[in-house]
């Protein structure tokens, strides 16, 4: 294996947001916080950039990737905005939510990055470093996770440097990724569908769109390479240690991922137990969930009890991301 580039490390500022500028336009990878969780920055009109992207993450070629602007007017000359489109980005937008939408003519996001589909993926995040970075370059910024594919998504600069040392160019270290989930993502290509969860729960997209959204049917059978959103595969978000989900009880030699009040018999066990909330607020768990995913998957367990997690609300993505997460590997 030839040497990869050597991985540096920076404090947010302006003159360090200039250099991650400078070196998306030369063609690097720069990792950089957005408020889901930080993402792994290419320029998205580069092939030969989003190409490096794709190997520094081990991703399948066949993943599309989102691009990442700083307003609705660059979005517009990216795509094409139903009033759907158009109602979403105004309610949410900077924020955690992505639109799949028609590829615009002229479009500069390239092939690759699209993975070959006339849509497009596009995202207007709220962060200041995210925000200053996108402007300062002004070309989109192709942005997936800051992982190796099938890790889980990296929330701090930290996760980013163990996962990606030695395959990227900068990172920029912007603190804690505060959603800590990834954006929800809606294909408003026809009626709007919900392709992923995401930081954005269901019912505030439904509410600003007055209509009940639908859901993106499950793939076709036989075909379950050719998801609508093909970051859905089954096992996206795997740990290396098995999950167990909805757990009620403890076995010996697990560890736990708790939720809400700890029964006093896991703790009695002695297992690793890390709490998503002990209050039970599902926003505290979203942002905690794949950094203590993380600690209790290098715990040395021989599996993570997951205590039971409501499904409204951010539940939705969380409970999708364990699912993921426990899914059988391929
Ligand atoms: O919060 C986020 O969205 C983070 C941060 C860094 O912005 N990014 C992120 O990107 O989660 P990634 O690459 O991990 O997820 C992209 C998802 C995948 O599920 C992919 O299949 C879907 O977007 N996607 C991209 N373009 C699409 C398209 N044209 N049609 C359908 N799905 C698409
Ligand atoms: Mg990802």
């Amino acid at each position: 294996m030839t040497a990869g580039p050597t991985t540096r490390q920076i404090q947010a500022s302006p003159e360090t947001v200039a250099e991650a500028a400078r070196c998306l336009a030369a063609g690097g990878l720069v990792a950089f916080p957005t408020e889901t969780v930080y993402g792994l920055g290419a320029d998205a009109t580069d092939g030969n950039a989003v190409a490096r992207l794709y190997a520094a993450k081990e991703r399948p070629a066949f993943n599309p990737l989102i691009a990442h602007v700083a307003d609705l007017a660059q979005a517009r000359t990216l795509g094409t905005f139903d009033g759907s489109a158009e109602r979403l980005a105004e309610a949410f937008w900077p924020g955690p939510l992505t639109l799949v939408v028609p590829k615009a003519a002229g479009c500069p996001v390239c092939d690759l990055a699209t993975a070959g589909l006339d849509s497009v993926a596009v995202r207007v995040p709220d962060h200041p470093v995210a925000r200053d970075i996108l402007r300062a370059f002004g070309k989109p910024v192709v942005a997936p996770s800051a992982n190796r594919s099938g890790h889980v998504s990296p929330t701090t600069a930290a996760h980013v440097m163990a996962d990606l040392r030695g395959r990227i160019d900068l990172i920029v270290d912007g603190g804690p990724a505060i959603v800590g989930l990834e954006s929800t993502i809606v294909a408003c290509l026809d009626a709007p569908v919900l392709l992923r969860p995401g930081g954005v729960p269901r019912e505030a997209i439904e509410a600003a769109l007055g209509a009940p959204l639908s859901v993106a049917p499950a793939p076709p059978e036989g075909d379950p390479d050719a998801p609508l959103a093909p970051g859905m595969l089954a096992s996206h978000y795997a740990p290396r240690t098995p999950l167990r989900l909805d757990a009620r009880d403890l076995e010996d030699g697990e560890a736990v991922l708790a939720f809400g009040p700890v029964p006093p018999e896991a703790l009695a066990r002695g297992g690793r137990t890390l709490n998503l909330s002990a209050s039970g607020d599902l926003v505290e768990a979203a942002a905690n969930l794949f950094a203590h995913l993380r600690t209790l998957d290098a715990s040395g367990a021989a599996r993570i009890a997951v205590m039971p997690i409501p499904r409204d609300g951010l539940g939705e993505a969380i409970n999708d991301r364990l699912d993921r997460a426990a899914a059988p590997k391929p």
